[in-house]
């Protein structure tokens, strides 16, 4: 199975006003909206902004998550929210070990470690960073750093808990600076943690933990980064401050896979047979019945027989015209009488000409002796 893709975008603390935050919601509503069935998507505004912007994020689709929570519970704990409260203010969502979080509060491995528990047993998706400074990645110990501060998590969550967790890996020399990692260092990185994971948890958390690569991520570098298989989607900085935002989501999501329609031939039909599609040569042009008001009838066939196609939107004379392709998409069999069969398409759309020429000069004898085609539907 596929990882499904995850972007996020960390505003960290930024912008300086509410009404800046809902403008950036309302420029993102502008865009291409995203497909939930293809990609996941966050935003961690910094907290009184996300607890206002959340619900108009999560009209387009947008997870709110929070960029920090406690190690600890509530209580006498100075400036802290607390885990349960994110959850109880509907907060899906936390951002845990971010780099700035480490270097600039201090936070150490551990720390994390016990906030990831925490997140996780108030029920929380937690999306855990990591990475190495320059020096570091300089002195060849990226993997070793990142284990490290992945070994104290895995020695607190549940193999089954993984599924809550997504790890951005952030190289700190990439973030703010525009210096990308190229898509072969990430990539090569991202194995690295998904082999650690298979060694240190099991293969199938290994299998199925999404790795987001994060730090300068803008729009013109992620459709390069995404088409390495260990890469499973970003978390975006300052990208994520701007409209186009989005333009990185619709480069994320993976495209649509299509599928050639398979072709049925009119004798393969039975009175139970739905959403079935055929290709069918007009060989009498659309002309209005007699004696009827807006009736119209064509004349076609597939190499299997032939049939009556009648119908009462008169924009499909043009297109039922002698000679022409035409294909019919996912139709059903209302009901065999007498010799004919009445196929039903919910669409007119699914009555169209085809894209490839149906080629056929004999008109062979079948089954059925006439096929009567119902359009019914949107027009
Ligand atoms: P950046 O930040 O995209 O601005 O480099 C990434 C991050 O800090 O998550």
């Amino acid at each position: 199975m596929p990882r499904k893709p995850i972007v996020g975008g960390n505003w960290k603390c930024n912008p300086k006003t509410l009404e800046e935050a809902q403008k950036l919601i309302g420029e993102w509503k502008n865009q291409v909206p995203l497909d939930k069935r293809k990609i996941d998507v966050f935003a961690c505004p910094m907290m009184p902004h996300l607890l206002k912007v959340k619900l108009p994020m999560e009209k387009l689709g947008i997870s709110a998550c929070a960029q920090n929570c406690s190690k600890t519970g509530e209580g006498a704990f100075t400036g802290e929210v607390s885990a349960a409260q994110l959850k109880d203010a509907r907060v899906q969502w936390t951002l845990l070990g971010h780099s700035e979080r480490r270097t600039k509060y201090g936070e150490t491995d551990e720390e994390v470690a016990e906030k990831v528990s925490q997140a996780l047993a108030a029920g929380l998706k937690v999306v855990l960073a990591i990475g190495e400074l320059l020096d570091e990645r300089e002195a060849s110990k990226t993997d070793e750093v990142n284990e490290r501060m992945l070994k104290p998590v895995v020695a607190k969550v549940k193999e089954e808990d993984w599924s809550r967790i997504v790890i951005a890996y952030e190289p700190v020399w990439a973030i703010g600076t525009g210096k990308v990692a190229t898509p072969e260092q990430a990539e090569e990185t991202h194995a690295a943690i998904r082999a650690y994971m298979a060694k240190a948890v099991s293969e199938d958390v290994a299998e199925k933990v999404r790795i987001q690569y994060g730090g300068s991520v803008t729009v013109d570098n992620c459709a390069e980064l995404i088409k390495k298989p260990n890469i499973d989607g970003f978390l975006v900085g300052g990208a994520s401050l701007k409209a186009s935002f989005m333009e990185i989501v619709q480069k994320s999501t993976p495209p649509p896979v299509l599928k050639k329609p398979k072709w049925s031939k009119i004798t393969d039909l039975n009175p139970t047979t739905k959403g079935f599609n055929c290709m069918l040569k007009c060989t009498k042009a659309a002309a209005q019945v007699e004696g009827t008001e807006g009736v119209f009838e064509a004349v076609c066939g597939d190499d299997t027989g032939m049939c009556t196609v009648s119908f009462r939107n008169k924009d499909l004379c043009d297109i039922c015209k002698e000679g022409a392709s035409l294909r019919m998409q996912n139709a059903a069999v209302r009901m065999v009488k007498g010799g004919y069969m009445r196929l039903v398409v919910d669409k007119w759309s699914a009555f169209k000409p085809a894209d490839e020429p149906v080629d056929f000069e004999v008109k062979t004898s079948n089954d059925v002796s006439s096929v009567e085609y119902e359009l019914v539907g949107e027009s």
